[in-house]
């Protein structure tokens, strides 16, 4: 049977596929491809991209439709802003629309030194490297610090690219109960004994839960047994903390974490990512970091966006205070309809609906109010969580939140 329904719109995308067939004839490959796609559509987790259409912001049009936008990751709105495109307009003047190269080679320009060093600035490290993204960041990192022998110490919901980065690094991994220091403290007294090195991973703020870990805690019990900690900060950077310098900061334990890693990509409004911490650690992920070493360098426009999004995170604190608000309030008028967000604390508001049919039909419905809030399934959230995953911008004005609390509650109440 095939799978259909309001996850699917438009033309069936296998047949929309087949247009690009060889003469008709069906090669292994399309056979490969139909049976697995055929397996997700069984499932109900085929994966469509939306098109998206104007300047990166709060309304944009998606898939010919203008809608606000609540489901982004440009969370204070800075990919717009004046001065950010300006520089990267400048970037791309000054030095050209590539890097040219790989940072090893012909690609280490001026300007990634001078990011790095505002980086290691801005996060009080003494250093910072630049990654093409937080993916492969983590892919990085994580074969740098262990392999065989050793034990990645794993939230049970970190974020894809650090079981990827495990897998590469061909270490055992042991993963504790999401968000819980018990269970840590007891995986971490378990693998001491036989680990020949300890990394500690946990995202920030969670990506699709919205709830932060407990950075401080964690950081402390690693450290009382000389593990090493990796805090995966992608939505926490730029937002969190009185300064905007993450999860680490509102946890008091910034210049503690050995390994920050955050984006360029989300709230700084650019592309790119970065390791911050040790400038041993800079100096042994620029000698075996693969996914540093093989890669061409970020362009320079991203770049130089980059930077002035970093002092706007410092003369525009307006954009933090802002966003916060705005999740509160939306936060609110839903509790007040028994609309639950739990256990978000932050800026990613789920609302858990469990099946799949359902929260993609409500994501349509919502799409057809004018509010644009993704639909999450498994494998990017566990099964039977599907959920609609809100993330309001620094710029909404209140009138939309309410008009989106409205939409949301209008829409359940009208399930059938
Ligand atoms: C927690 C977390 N880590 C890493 C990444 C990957 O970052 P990037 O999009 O820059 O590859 C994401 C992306 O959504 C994320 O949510």
């Amino acid at each position: 049977m095939k799978a259909s329904g309001p996850d699917l719109p438009g033309p069936e995308p296998l047949d929309e596929l087949d247009r690009y067939d060889r003469q008709g004839r069906r090669s292994p490959l399309d056979e490969i491809a139909d049976q697995i796609l055929g397996e997700i559509r069984e499932r109900g987790t085929y994966r469509r991209m939306r098109v998206l259409d104007g300047l990166q912001g709060p309304r944009m049009v998606v898939d010919g439709r203008e809608v606000l936008l609540f489901a982004g990751s440009n969370y204070l709105d800075l990919a717009r802003h004046p001065e950010v495109v300006e520089a990267a307009v400048r970037g791309a003047r000054d030095w050209g629309a590539a890097a040219g190269g790989s940072r090893l080679i012909t690609g280490n320009l001026q300007v990634h030194v001078a990011l790095e060093e505002e980086l290691a600035n801005f996060f009080e490290r003494p250093a910072a490297l630049a990654f093409n993204t937080g993916y492969m960041a983590n892919v990085g990192v994580i074969p740098a610090l262990v392999g065989p022998g050793d034990v990645l110490v794993s939230d049970a919901l970190n974020h894809a690219s650090i079981i990827d980065g495990a897998r590469l690094a061909r270490c055992e991994v042991v993963v504790f109960r999401h968000g819980d220091v018990e269970s840590f403290a007891e995986v971490l007294g378990r693998v001491r004994p036989k680990a020949r090195r300890i990394l500690v991973a946990i995202d920030g703020v969670y990506s699709m839960d919205g709830d932060v870990a407990p950075v401080a805690e964690i950081v402390k019990r690693a450290h009382e047994v000389d593990a090493m900690v990796l805090l995966d900060d992608a939505h926490g950077t730029g937002v969190l903390g009185k300064r905007g310098r993450g999860t680490a900061e509102a946890a008091g334990v910034l210049g503690e974490v050995d390994i920050l890693m955050g984006t360029l990509g989300k709230s700084i409004g650019s592309f790119g990512a970065f390791i911050a911490g040790s400038a041993r650690l800079r100096e042994l992920l620029v000698n075996t970091a693969r996914s540093f070493i093989f890669s061409c360098a970020l362009a320079p426009a991203q770049v130089e966006a980059a930077r002035v999004s970093l002092r706007l995170i410092d003369s525009e604190p307006w954009r933090r205070e802002r966003l916060a608000e705005n999740c509160r309030r939306l936060r609110q008028r839903l509790a007040a309809s028994g609309i639950s967000t739990s256990p978000s604390t932050t800026h990613i508001l789920p609302v858990v609906l469990g099946e799949n049919e359902r929260t993609m039909s409500a994501c349509e419905r919502l799409l057809e109010r004018g509010y644009y809030a993704q639909g999450i399934r498994h494998p990017s959230v566990p099964r039977g969580k599907a959920r609609l995953r809100i993330t309001p911008m620094a710029t909404h004005e209140e009138s939309e939140i309410d008009g989106l609390a409205d939409a949301i509650i209008d829409v359940f109440s009208n399930e059938n």
